[in-house]
């Protein structure tokens, strides 16, 4: 079995970070989305990756490179344009070839392994298997009808109420899913949507068996779900922590620090991911936050919080919380008066204050 995984696409509902970053190599916990996922796929035993790259392709590339690091194959097809998902599966056709492959969109992350689906698919002798996440508010999502233990349809946000289960960004087919998307038509968005794909496989007397998913799954679309997922992750940090205590710091809860921080008259509460070249002093890190490399915070307090590298924040007299700040930020309580708040801030940027 190969794997795909989705990788182009705009993300524009994470801008601004995204006019300047791949929303798949946003950090979770200080590793990039994309790798997270890739080490799903390796953990599976599948080492024949592919991944769809669009206009943040070199990015993607620089950060992942040949796979060498996870023992894997990693081949890269170009998407001009976001088309839509079954469009990024007709475009892999060739890297498929004949054989039965497990597509992951690049923006989701989950932490339950992809065997059992695997097993699913085999032993069913299926078309196709899909991972399926039961949600108090269906609306939004693409829905998968059950009944009777089978699944009869999938319906793209419905509008009145027909199933809790929606359809996740983790599938798997064998090669008559190019037969179906080729007779897909584009939907009212201009996509080749990949619901509409597997629909076609159902009409056709196609097999597509599911797995309801039972630990927990996101889609870090927006920054809610990115501060969820990275909040998910970091919930799962195993650690002993055996970081030496010193007089001036004060280190609670699950910790990923490296003893190379330079951390001074602090408290850390974790659970909290410190990147190995972060600077922290006289300064609050609570729950729920990864720092990233290069990132100095001095003289402030931060929880539920994503930093991405060379960020600095120095003497904000409020606490910051529930934020994703990009790279290279500068955040600084003003040194001279007047005692106002002055911004160089890019487009789409939001802040509250
Ligand atoms: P989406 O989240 O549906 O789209 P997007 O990434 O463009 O984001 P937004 O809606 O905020 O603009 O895409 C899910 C994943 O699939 C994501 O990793 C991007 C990828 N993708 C492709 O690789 N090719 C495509 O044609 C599309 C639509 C998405």
């Amino acid at each position: 079995m190969k794997a795909l995984i989705l990788s182009g696409g705009t993300g524009t509902r994470l801008r601004p970070l995204t006019y300047t970053n791949a929303k798949q190599l946003l950090p979770l916990a200080n590793k990039p989305i994309l790798f997270h996922i890739i080490e799903k796929v390796i953990e599976a035993g599948i080492n024949k990756i592919g991944i769809i790259v669009g206009e943040t392709s070199e990015a993607v590339k620089t950060a992942v490179g040949d796979g060498d690091r996870w023992n894997a194959e990693i081949t890269y097809i170009y998407q001009p344009d976001p088309l839509g998902l079954a469009h990024a599966v007709k475009i892999a056709q060739d890297f498929i070839g004949e054989e039965d492959f497990i597509m992951v969109l690049g923006d989701n992350v989950f932490n339950m392994s992809l065997n059992s689906l695997i097993e699913n698919f085999h032993i069913n002798n299926a078309d196709s298997a899909i991972m399926l996440y039961k949600v108090e508010n269906p609306s939004q999502y693409g829905v998968a009808v059950v009944e009777n233990n089978r699944l009869v349809r999938l319906v793209e946000k419905p509008k009145k109420f027909i199933s809790d289960l929606i359809i996740t960004g983790v599938y798997i087919f064998n090669s008559s899913i190019f037969a179906a998307i080729e007779n897909t038509e584009p939907s009212a968005r201009g996509e080749l949507e990949i619901t509409d794909a597997i629909q076609e496989l159902l009409s056709t007397g196609g097999n597509v068996t599911y797995e309801i998913i039972q630990g927990w799954w996101k889609d870090t679309g927006k920054l809610q779900d990115m501060l969820d997922a990275n909040q998910l992750i970091l919930d799962e940090i195993i650690t002993d922590n055996q970081i030496e205590q010193k007089d001036d710091t004060v280190y609670t809860g699950k910790l990923m620090i490296s003893k190379s921080a330079v951390i001074k008259n602090s408290t850390i509460a974790g659970p909290t991911a410190i990147d190995d070249t972060a600077v922290i002093i006289d300064s609050y890190i609570g729950p729920y936050t990864s720092i990233g490399k290069g990132v100095e915070i001095i003289n402030c307090e931060i929880d539920n919080c994503i930093i991405l590298e060379n960020t600095k924040l120095e003497g904000i007299n409020k606490r910051i919380n529930y934020s994703l700040i990009g790279k290279n930020v500068s955040i600084k309580a003003a040194d001279k008066r007047p005692n106002a708040n002055s911004f160089l801030v890019g487009d789409s940027s939001e802040l509250y204050l």
